[in-house]
């Protein structure tokens, strides 16, 4: 995750009633920071769209281009959230309009298991969501990330991106170590961390 949202999230996630800086300046309102996976083909040119028109949506709604909902692996969700994102939105073309067939609709599988799951975790429904957008609704898109933005934002920080990390070395429950295989052995290296790694890196630029 990139420096830029880690930052704003801190900042937002100051104490209420904390001390005003030496400055005198009152400190910043909470404002949620949204990550809003978007489909290349669909709701990333939606978006395009919604800034050429200059109809307006949030800033704090941070993009992540894939090039279809179907490539939303689940890790990129939960690192979203472990990274300081107080809302993640799932974009993409229509049910019939997948450039990848039916990828699409096997997404929305994994978003309703997903969005399960992060429910028995803790994390309301209002902070994971998706949204439709063919690249034509640039209009639709950007009232969907503003409403997503207004719904995430009375809940306040969720606070994900203050847990501490496992250092390497250190047991887990289960009894592996973090970084080894159960025979000891280094674990092999995964294609797929890698892909998480750029895309969630692409945050905020
Ligand atoms: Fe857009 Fe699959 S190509 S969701």
């Amino acid at each position: 995750m990139s420096e830029d949202v880690m930052s704003r999230t801190k900042a937002n996630d100051a104490p209420t009633g904390a001390a005003p800086a030496a400055t005198g300046a009152a400190p910043a309102p909470y404002e949620p920071v949204v990550l809003a996976f978007t489909c290349n083909w669909c709701s990333y040119r939606a978006a395009d769209l919604a800034g050429t028109a200059r109809v307006k949506y949030p800033p704090n709604v941070r993009l992540v281009r894939l090039m279809c909902s179907g490539r939303l692996d689940p890790t990129f969700v939960l690192k979203a959230f472990a990274s300081g994102a107080d809302g993640v939105l799932m974009t993409g073309c229509w049910p019939a309009d997948c450039h990848y067939r039916i990828q699409n609709v096997k997404a929305l599988r994994r978003f309703e298991l997903l969005r399960r799951v992060l429910g028995q975790l803790g994390i309301e429904p209002e902070r994971f969501q998706r949204f439709y957008a063919s690249a034509a609704e640039g209009r639709q898109l950007a009232a969907a990330f503003t409403r997503m933005i207004e719904e995430v934002r009375p809940l306040g920080p969720l606070g994900w991106g203050r847990l501490p990390e496992v250092a390497p070395g250190v047991e887990t429950p289960a009894g592996a170590v973090e970084g080894e295989t159960a025979a000891g052995e280094a674990a092999p290296a995964d294609e797929d961390a890698t892909t998480d790694t750029r895309a969630l890196e692409a945050v905020g630029s």
